[in-house]
């Protein structure tokens, strides 16, 4: 297999500033805070953790649309990281966005026609517009009759297959979708959801899936992130991260997920959080998760920040006990009774 992307130690950094003319910078919010990723040639990996965490900011700048403060993005051999000019043009063409909510993303002035062909005239690419509109709107199962209608005419799940279109109007190689099915209804979820795994199949796509449901990161990925505060917590293939998650905050994101079985969802582990998400502009040292972890040690948690280790087997996770944790030598902590479960509005 062939590794198609790779981000090292990426930062996206914002400041906070101050001042009548804003030029004084007092801090700055952390949002990517060194992201280690590696995703194969025609694999699907799937993002996940809480509201805030920087799943988002983490795809744009691997896309180049958000500033990257240090690290690498290597796609297909190039750091694009430090592209400037035509060779950044020429990189984006290889990598698009699916975004949660088609309609802000799409102009409702521009017909179908005009959204779709609007990548290919930005790029100068020289097209036949009824044959590539038609393309387009068969690859994603829309009839042609739809190139001369606009946004709203369209029902959300046809509003995000029209998102998609326009995603591989370029032919990317690289598709990073995030959130794409939050805004519709179950029902369509899995429809969407099933035409970017047959467009990955058709066209050999490399897929970077966000979501906050794990249900919908399962389903489609093969292997899994999970994201805390900046960093990246725990990877692995997917069945391995669901059938046995090991970080500790993998193993409150999996406990917060209700079971349809009400016997086993009356026996099931329920691990909980204390507090909110820490602020990224003033992160916990050490190991960032720290200040909620359930299986906190005086020692090395708050002062070391701990790598992400490989366990084997495609499966790493940064955490410093985490041999005595999944051993049973380290027990979790009783929580306050105000402990906040995660994902509880999901
Ligand atoms: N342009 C920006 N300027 C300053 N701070 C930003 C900017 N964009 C994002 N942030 C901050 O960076 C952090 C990460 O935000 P981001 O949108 O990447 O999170 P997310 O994991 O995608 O959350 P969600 O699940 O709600 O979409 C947040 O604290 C957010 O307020
Ligand atoms: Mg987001």
């Amino acid at each position: 297999m062939t590794t198609l992307v790779q981000v090292e130690g990426l930062k996206v950094h914002f400041p906070i500033t101050r001042g009548i003319l804003l030029n004084r910078t007092v801090g700055h919010v952390k949002a990517v805070d060194g992201v280690d990723l590696a995703i194969e040639q025609g694999r699907t990996l799937g993002l996940v953790g809480e509201s805030g965490c920087g799943k988002s900011t983490l795809g744009r700048a691997m896309l180049r649309l958000a500033p990257i403060t240090a690290g690498k993005m290597v796609f297909d051999g190039v750091d694009v990281a430090g592209l400037e000019g035509e060779k950044l043009r020429a990189a984006r063409q290889d990598m698009q966005m699916v975004f949660q909510d088609p309609l802000a993303s799409l102009n409702p002035r521009q017909s179908v026609e005009t959204l779709l062909t609007e990548p290919l005239r930005a790029h100068g690419i020289a097209y036949d517009k009824r044959t590539r509109v038609g393309e387009l709107l068969e690859q994603v199962g829309l009839p042609s009759s739809a190139a001369q209608k606009y946004p709203h005419e369209f029902s959300g799940g046809q509003r995000q297959r029209l998102g998609i279109a326009r995603a591989l109007a370029l032919e990317p190689r690289f598709i990073i979708a995030d959130e794409p099915v939050s805004a519709l209804d179950v029902s369509i979820q899995a429809q969407v959801l099933n035409l970017l795994e047959e467009l990955q199949t058709q066209l050999g796509l490399t897929y970077l899936v966000i979501a906050h449901d794990l249900a919908v990161v399962r389903h489609v990925s093969d292997d899994v992130a999970v994201m805390y505060l900046g960093s990246i917590v725990e990877q692995a293939p997917a069945d391995l991260l669901y059938d046995e998650p090991l970080h500790p905050y993998t193993k409150a994101l999996m406990s917060a997920v209700p079971v349809p079985d009400p016997v086993v969802e009356a026996r099931r582990e329920r691990i909980l959080l204390q507090g909110d998400l820490p602020s990224p502009a003033n992160p916990p040292t050490g190991c960032r998760f720290h200040t909620r972890c359930p299986f906190k040690q005086e020692t090395r948690c708050d002062t070391e920040v701990p790598a992400l280790d490989d366990l084997g087997g495609g499966h790493r996770v940064a955490c410093h006990w985490i041999a005595e944790i999944r051993d049973g030598r380290i027990q979790p902590h009783r929580v306050d009774p105000d402990a906040t479960e995660l994902f509880t509005d999901a």
